[in-house]
């Protein structure tokens, strides 16, 4: 079959610029679908953390020139790299205005309060680069409401242009939590016309809902795992837009995530102590000591070791954690955090890790090396989410031999198998109510697993070390919903 021409936009990428699991889709994806055999590009913008010497970024003759409605004509340059490791190309949109700040979206807690013109900007940029680039998409592949202007861009301004005769696109929904809403004067700038400002497009609450316009201009939507899929057509996961996504149920896909076996597997990870595979499992002893060094916690075999790594958000159940933490202090375990996000979680959590020092350590930051060590280093990695569309972490977990306690929601809950003690299967330990109690439970029977049911354990690190979440499954998935795409908009056409 012919190759198809693949056009990613995204508002971060591995190892560019990462403040989440976004970006390492966004870096491992279209290295799969290059190794495919297909033609893939990818445009982010160029934050003021992406280094053009470090990558050996090469600007582009001439600037961009990119229709902002009422706001005329605003112009940028563009610079190019590969993806490292590959030959993915990668564009940068970059505006100094709108880009060469601190944050990504936000500073100090608080969103830029232009978030809607950039990201309508770098939308349009998108497009615009194609044209300029003649790169003519078979699908331009969205994510998350930083793009999701494009699929309403490809259907209203750009319909008619020859460019982009062909091209159809896919939206992914990584967190339906966060839509771009917005004041509705960034109609205006926008420029599809007010008509498209109804209930059945952009509108809602007389305010712009970007990722809503997205939703229903895509020629498909996909979450990132068939649960949270199946999830955000409820009142309970939806956001608001579980009605509306229901309807658009005949395009909606689930496609898993896959993860970078490269950077994430103990036999070959470079931060950890001591590099260890399925039959050499006392290299995790002692990458579990050296964990215990470098934060601070007693060097003990003795106790199991608890691991948490992510946003300190609502989202991953920090709440569920901080109600449950005094009843955790009073247990022979030792936990390490590591996180940032919301102020009164850094601090709370700090406060505990100062009366109970030898127990409890919460380091506030992030650190990329520290959460390789983390990985390696527990016995159990927590993961309580409120919801979670993918999630990373419990995967890598499972290829370090950590035991995953997880809510069961979403990808949680597909890449997790609870543990079965008859015939020891299971990959970890899964709990249902979003409770403090419920996650008081099921670690105390991961503990008691870890204490008293050696076999248990072992069997359970075999199990997950064993699977495999990889990016060229995924790729083939993406690669057929790209081929529907295709022929769905051919069909239409005749
Ligand atoms: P989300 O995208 O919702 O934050 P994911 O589990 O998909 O959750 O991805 C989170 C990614 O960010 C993982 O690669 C994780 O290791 C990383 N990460 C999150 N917080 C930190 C931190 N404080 N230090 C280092 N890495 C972090
Ligand atoms: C989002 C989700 C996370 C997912 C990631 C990558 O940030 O919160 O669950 O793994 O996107 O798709």
């Amino acid at each position: 079959m012919e190759p198809l021409k693949i056009l990613v936009a995204a508002s971060e990428a591995v190892p560019f610029a990462k403040s989440g699991g976004l970006a390492d889709v966004v870096g491992a994806l279209p290295k799969a679908l290059r190794a495919l055999g297909h033609d893939v590009r990818v445009i982010i913008p160029r934050y003021y953390v992406v280094d053009r010497e470090k990558y050996g970024l090469k600007r582009l003759d001439g600037a961009l020139g990119v229709g902002m409605g009422i706001m005329g004509e605003i112009w940028c340059a563009v610079y190019e790299g590969v993806i490292p490791g590959s030959d993915v190309p990668v564009y940068f949109i970059e505006h100094e205005g709108y880009f060469g700040r601190k944050g990504f979206y936000d500073e100090e807690g608080m969103s830029y309060t232009d978030n809607d013109n950039r990201f309508v900007f770098f939308s349009k940029a998108v497009m615009q680069l194609a044209k300029k680039l003649r790169f003519h998409p078979d699908v331009i592949h969205t994510n998350d409401w930083h793009t999701a202007a494009i699929p309403v861009l490809l259907n209203t301004t750009y319909a008619f242009d020859p460019d982009f005769e062909n091209t159809g696109s896919l939206l992914t929904i990584h967190n339906l939590q966060h839509q771009g809403k917005f004041y509705k004067g960034v109609m205006d700038v926008l420029g599809v016309g007010w008509d498209h400002f109804t209930a059945h497009e952009l509108e809602e609450y007389d305010g712009v809902n970007l990722l809503k316009g997205g939703i229903v201009h895509a020629d498909a939507i996909n979450a990132v795992s068939q649960k949270y899929a199946d999830e955000i057509c409820t009142s309970e996961y939806g956001w608001g837009l579980e009605r509306l996504i229901g309807e658009k149920r005949y395009k909606l896909h689930g496609i898993l995530n896959g993860i970078d076996y490269d950077e994430w597997s103990p036999a070959e990870d470079i931060y950890i102590a001591q590099r260890y595979d399925t039959d050499s499992l006392e290299g995790k002893e002692l990458c579990k000591n050296d964990l215990q060094r470098e934060v601070g916690l007693p060097e003990r075999n003795d106790v199991p070791l608890i691991g948490f790594v992510g946003r300190l958000v609502e989202q991953k159940g920090i709440e569920m954690i901080a109600h449950a933490i005094w009843r955790l202090m009073s247990w022979d375990i030792q936990i390490v955090m590591l996180g940032t996000g919301e102020k009164w979680a850094e601090h709370y959590f700090s406060d505990i890790a100062a009366k109970y020092p030898d127990k409890f350590r919460c380091i506030i930051g992030y650190r990329n090396d520290l959460a390789h060590k983390i990985e390696a280093g527990s016995d159990l990695f927590l993961m309580p989410s409120l919801f979670e569309p993918c999630g990373l972490n419990q995967i890598y977990s499972l290829r370090y031999g950590t035991l995953p306690v997880v809510r069961a929601t979403g990808g949680l809950d597909d890449t997790i198998e609870n543990y079965h003690n008859d015939g020891r299967n299971g990959t970890g330990f899964k709990f249902y109510d979003a409770t403090s109690d419920a996650l008081l439970g099921t670690l105390a029977w991961a503990v008691d697993v870890w204490y008293n049911d050696k076999k248990g354990l072992e069997a359970l690190r075999q199990n997950g070390m064993r699977q495999r979440f990889s990016w060229e499954v995924a790729a083939k998935e993406y690669e057929s919903l790209y081929r529907r795409i295709v022929e769905g908009r051919l069909c239409s056409r005749y």
